[in-house]
C-alpha cells in the first residue's frame, strides 16, 4: 500500500488549508480562490521554469512553520516559495504587501506606454488591472523612456517591444511548445528586448500560443489588430477536428462574424486544462479558421475573471417586456428608415473579420468609385494607410 503523504496545513488572509509538500504559497492560495490568491505577471503554472521575474506576487509570511514561526524578514515570491507545515501567510491583509505591489506597479508602467485606448490587449491586460488597483496618477520616473519600432515576427504575430515587461513567458511557449526557439532576450537591463535574431519569422504551428499567455499588448494577432474592442465581443467555446491540437477554443464573435480565435482561459487568464493537459491550440485553428461554418459552438464561455468582458454578461438575460408590442396590439412596428440601407460607413458587404488588416477609410470607398479605381491603386492606398496606423 502507498505511503499515505502528510499534508501541511497553510494560513492565508485567515483562511486555512491543507495542501501536499512541495506546493508554492501561491499555488496554495488558488486552491482557496481567486479573490485570494496573488497576482501574477511572469508564473503561469503550463510552462515550466516561470515566474520569480515580475514580484508583483509578493507576499509576507507572518510565521514560517510550527517549528519555526519566526516571521520571514523580507517579503517573498510566492511563486517561488514553497509552504511549510503551519505557515501563515498574509496577501491582502498586509499592509507592507499593499506598498510593495503599488511599488512593483510603478516600476513596470515607467517604460510601458499608456496607450490602453487604443492598444488591442485592453480589457484583457493584467497590466491594466494591475494598475487599477495599484496603479498612482503620476509619476517620479524623469528619464527618457524605451521606445522600440513595432516588428512582425511572421505573418501572424506583431511585437510592440515598447509594451514588453520582460516576463519571459513568449520565450518558454517558444522553447517549451515549438520545436525550434527562434527569439529570445537581447542585452542587458534597460536595454533588454525580445528579438527573433534578425526578425527571423516564427512559422512554427504553435507559435499563436504567444499572444494568449502575453499579460499585456506587446504580442497581438494581426489578423485582429484594431478591428474591434474585446468588449464588443461574445465570447463563444466551439470546437473542431484538428490534427493538430485540441481543436477546442474560444470563439471571439459580433454578430455571425468569428473576429479572433483564442484558446480557453481559466479564472488566473491560464490556457485550460482539458482532459488532463494544457489546451494549447495550433495556429490553423487560430489564424485560419476564421467562418462559424468551420466551428461547431457548444455555447457561451463562462468569464471567470474580473474583466470588462463580463461586462455585458448576456447568460440568463432577463428582457424585459416592451410596451411597444402592448400598444400596437402585437402588430409589427414599421420602420421608417433602416440605418443599415443608407449608411455610407460599415457597408454591409463588407465583412470586417475577413479584410487583411484592420479597417480604414479605403475599405468603406463606395463600390462604384471602386470600379473606376485599379485594383493596384486600392491595394496602395491600403498599404499606406496602414503604414499611418500607430
Ligand atoms: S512579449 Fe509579452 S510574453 Fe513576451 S516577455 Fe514581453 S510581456 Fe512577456
Ligand atoms: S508571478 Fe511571482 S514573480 Fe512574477
Amino acid at each position: 500500500m502507498a505511503e499515505e503523504i502528510k499534508l501541511f496545513t497553510i494560513t492565508i488572509d485567515g483562511i486555512t488549508i491543507e495542501v501536499p509538500p512541495g506546493t508554492t504559497i501561491l499555488n496554495a492560495a488558488r486552491k482557496i480562490g481567486p479573490e485570494v490568491a496573488p497576482p501574477t505577471m511572469c508564473y503561469y503554472s503550463k510552462l515550466e521554469g516561470s515566474g520569480g521575474k515580475c514580484r508583483t506576487c509578493l507576499v509576507e509570511v507572518a510565521a514560517g512553520s510550527t517549528k519555526d514561526p519566526r516571521p520571514m524578514p523580507k517579503l517573498v515570491a510566492s511563486c517561488r516559495t514553497e509552504v511549510m507545515d503551519g505557515m501563515i501567510v498574509k496577501n491582502v491583509t498586509s499592509e507592507r504587501v499593499i506598498d510593495a505591489r503599488n511599488g512593483v506597479v510603478e516600476y513596470l508602467l515607467i517604460n510601458h506606454p499608456l496607450d490602453c485606448p487604443i492598444c488591442d490587449q485592453a480589457g484583457e491586460c493584467y497590466l491594466q488591472d494591475l494598475s487599477y488597483d495599484h496603479g498612482v496618477v503620476g509619476t517620479r520616473y524623469e528619464f527618457k523612456r524605451r521606445t522600440f519600432i513595432r516588428e512582425d515576427i511572421g505573418p501572424y504575430i506583431q511585437l510592440h517591444m515598447t509594451r514588453c515587461i520582460l516576463c519571459y513567458r513568449c520565450l518558454m511557449v517558444a522553447d517549451q511548445l515549438t520545436n525550434s526557439r527562434s527569439q529570445g532576450i537581447l542585452l542587458r537591463g534597460d536595454a533588454s528586448e525580445i528579438s527573433t535574431y534578425i526578425s527571423k519569422a516564427i512559422d512554427n504551428d504553435f507559435s499563436g500560443n504567444m499572444i494568449d499567455v502575453c499579460p499585456v499588448g506587446a504580442l497581438t494577432d494581426r489578423t485582429y489588430r484594431f478591428k474591434n474592442r474585446v468588449w464588443f465581443l461574445k465570447p463563444v467555446d466551439a470546437h473542431r477536428d484538428c490534427d493538430k491540437c485540441c481543436g477546442k477554443v474560444t470563439l471571439w464573435n459580433r454578430g455571425d462574424e468569428v473576429f479572433r480565435v483564442t484558446s480557453r482561459k481559466d479564472p488566473y487568464g491560464e490556457v485550460q486544462e482539458i482532459d488532463g493537459k494544457a489546451a494549447w491550440i495550433c495556429n490553423t485553428c487560430r489564424f485560419e479558421k476564421k467562418k462559424t461554418s468551420d466551428w461547431v459552438i457548444e455555447g457561451p464561455t463562462q468569464i471567470a475573471r474580473h474583466s470588462v468582458i463580463s461586462t455585458n454578461h448576456y447568460v440568463e438575460k432577463v428582457i424585459p417586456p416592451d410596451p411597444l408590442n402592448k400598444v400596437l396590439s402585437g402588430r409589427e412596428p414599421m420602420l421608417t428608415m433602416n440605418i443599415k440601407n443608407v449608411s455610407e460607413v460599415n457597408t454591409p458587404d463588407i465583412d470586417l473579420s475577413l479584410i487583411p488588416g484592420p479597417a480604414t477609410s479605403t475599405t468603406f470607398i463606395e463600390r462604384n468609385e471602386i470600379k473606376d479605381i485599379e485594383q493596384a491603386d486600392i491595394e496602395r492606398l491600403l498599404i499606406n494607410d496602414h503604414k499611418q496606423l500607430p
